[in-house]
């Protein structure tokens, strides 16, 4: 019998399987601005960093790492949906794609410097265990990344698709408690209008990654 959690996921996969074309249009080029300032504050030595990319989606912000730098072959996309992943290979073939919930991503792609969730942490049904799941994924002075060029859209969706869209982006108590509970630091919160960005820290000191 699938669980709570398991229909969530369920459902997560089938909308998005089902709404690729959605996401294929055409983006507005005030959301693109925020989106290339977010992945410019995010990568500090692009050549040499490997990033993992939760809810990768048809790959809206692989273009933006891509042309800020970062090589495909350094990129790992995650997603639910198949539709929304076979999207994302014909757009990126040299990206490697995982597909599932990111809580089971698998230890076998290595270490990350940055992982991202752009644009779908609220669709998360467990934040914590998400991200603690990732904290172990991370290098020494690794950094998640908790971000959406849109952000004043997610009271809109949380009306129109509440199973989709559970909560509103993380507070900055609700982050500092989760950074302390990781052994994690807060180094960015903007919580604006328009604009989310949240980053958490691993110390460069910190090896302790199991
Ligand atoms: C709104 S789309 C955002 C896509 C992309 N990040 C962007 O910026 O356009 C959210 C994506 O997150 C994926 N997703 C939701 N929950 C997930 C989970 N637990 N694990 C992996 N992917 C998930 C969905 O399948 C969907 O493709």
């Amino acid at each position: 019998m699938p669980n709570e959690k398991d229909e969530h996921v369920n459902y997560q996969k089938s909308f998005f399987d089902q709404h690729v074309d959605v996401f294929k249009q055409d983006i507005p080029a005030d959301v693109e601005e925020r989106s290339a300032e977010i992945v410019r504050s995010i990568l500090r030595n692009p050549q040499s960093e490997r990033l993992l990319d939760v809810g990768t989606g048809i790959g809206a912000f692989i273009r933006h790492y891509v042309s800020h730098g970062l090589p495909q072959e350094n990129i790992v996309g995650c997603d639910l949906s198949s539709a929304m992943l076979a999207e994302a290979k014909r757009r990126f073939p040299a990206v490697d794609f995982w597909e599932g919930d990111v809580l089971n991503f698998p230890d076998d792609r290595g270490k990350f410097d940055i992982v991202v969730f752009n644009a779908c942490f609220g669709n998360i049904f467990e934040p914590f265990a998400v991200i603690e799941r990732v904290s172990n994924l991370l290098n020494p002075g690794g950094r998640i990344v908790i971000s959406h060029p849109c952000h004043s859209c997610i009271p809109q969706l949380l009306d129109l698709e509440p199973k989709l869209v559970l909560r509103l982006l993380p507070s900055k108590e609700q982050l500092v408690e989760w950074c302390t509970a990781l052994n994690l630091r807060l180094s960015v919160y903007r919580n604006e209008k328009d604009l989310y960005l949240a980053i958490l820290e691993r110390d460069v000191a910190d090896r302790a990654v199991s």
